[in-house]
């Protein structure tokens, strides 16, 4: 069955300016105004101007609304239990953030049965959908044993592909002062357990995290195992992470809050993409990321949130497009371009974050008339309609 979405008023296609006639490219944004577009079979089948729409078995009349592809966030923690809300309400009062919060949702979600971690990831996954979000990522990192990472991986892998082995999260109480014996669980059986139902293998590179070389390590050890890496980088200090994960040709360096020129240019002269979390910083009262600096000097960047218990427990992808533009002075086109096609390079994904022929037929109908709306109406429920594979996930199209 197809089905053609008409008359809308801003069609985001993030695809090359020579594909959509009218179509304004412009750093990879690209957007046709007065469009179309026809989905058939899990895809993107036609795509041009309202005038010329072509037949089809069922008609969406978007009335003049903004369609965009689905958001793609490329850093999420959603298998826990618990909740941190004293942790970010103390903050709020002029606590510093501490990685070591992470050990008391490590304890939680060791106690929690897998029904409980299934419907508290179940529920995110829902909240996540409702709010845009077509494709995303997925991390273990609170189990920090064989048994709970391995059930961590198992769960996340139920709600997406895009799986995230994260083990080396913290070294975890019971190996307190035996970081090397925690690397060497970590990078033998934890990760002969978590492999096969990964794509990523991920490692948090900070001071009372893991150093260089043991995240070199873990990297190395993950790819061996056919993962890709990605790092938790230069978060709460300057640091090693992002020329550790540039070295180990990750996919992605993510939170890039504390940059050195070195860092930057690191970044500039590789495929890794920055990945900024600009909801960590809301929440953790830390500055935010220099985006502009990493933009001008060519670095692809991607939006995610990063939910979790702790530093950021934000589902919403039109948050971080909020405080990208208003925090961080980027345009509403490269924010929603991170958000969408940028998140997209981070997972390697070349089906996602774009809406020309072909691609996945992932996409949002927004409530107001442009892509721009996500910014300009902060914290205001916009998302009218999802569809994921040409299929109505969420929402009404009246
Ligand atoms: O990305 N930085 C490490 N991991 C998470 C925080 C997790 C937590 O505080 O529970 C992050 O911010
Ligand atoms: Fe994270």
């Amino acid at each position: 069955m197809s089905t053609l979405i008409t008359n809308v008023g801003e069609l985001v296609t993030n695809a090359p300016p020579d594909v959509g006639p009218g179509s304004d490219g412009a750093g990879g944004f690209a957007s046709i105004s007065a469009a179309a577009l026809v989905m058939e079979a899990g895809r993107v089948a036609w795509i041009g101007p309202a005038s010329r729409a072509p037949a089809a078995d069922h008609i969406v009349d978007a009335r003049g609304r903004a369609v965009l592809p689905g958001f793609v966030d490329s850093h999420a923690h959603l298998v826990f239990a618990g909740e941190r809300g004293e942790e970010f309400a103390a903050r709020m009062a002029g606590a510093p953030y501490r990685a070591g919060g992470i050990a008391s949702t490590v304890t939680a979600t060791r106690k929690a049965t897998d029904p409980e971690l299934r419907a508290g990831l179940r529920r995110l996954v829902a909240e996540m959908l409702r709010q845009g979000t077509t494709t995303f990522e997925c991390k273990s990192g609170y189990g920090l044993t064989v048994a709970d990472e391995a059930r961590s991986v198992s769960l996340a892998a139920e709600v997406t592909a895009e799986v995230t082995f994260l083990g080396a999260h913290i070294v975890p109480p019971e190996f307190d002062g035996d970081t090397a014996g925690y690397i060497d669980l970590v990078c033998g059986p934890m990760l002969d357990a978590c492999a096969p139902l990964s794509r990523w293998v991920d490692v948090f590179c900070e001071r009372g995290a893991f150093d260089a070389d043991e995240a070199t390590a873990v990297l190395r050890a993950g790819q061996a195992q056919g993962l890709a890496p990605r790092v938790h980088a230069n978060q709460l200090g300057p640091g090693p992470g992002v020329q550790v994960a540039v070295q180990a040709g990750a996919a992605s360096a993510d939170h890039c809050t504390h940059l050195t020129s070195d860092d930057v240019d690191a970044l500039a002269g590789s495929s890794t993409v920055a990945t900024l979390l600009p909801g960590v910083e809301f929440s953790t009262r830390q500055p935010y990321p220099d985006a502009r600096r990493l933009l001008e000097a060519g670095v692809t960047v991607a939006l995610a949130t990063d939910c979790n218990p702790g530093s950021c427990f934000t589902s919403s992808m039109a948050l971080c497009v909020a405080l990208a533009v208003r925090e961080m002075h980027m345009t509403t086109r490269e924010a929603v371009w991170s958000a969408t096609a940028g998140g997209a390079r981070a997972l390697r994904r070349a089906d996602v974050g774009h809406l020309d022929v072909g691609a996945r037929a992932d996409i949002v109908m927004l409530d107001g008339p442009s892509h721009s709306y996500l910014a300009y109406r902060p914290g205001v429920p916009l998302v009218a309609a999802v569809w994921r594979d040409a299929e109505l996930a969420w929402g009404s199209t009246g």
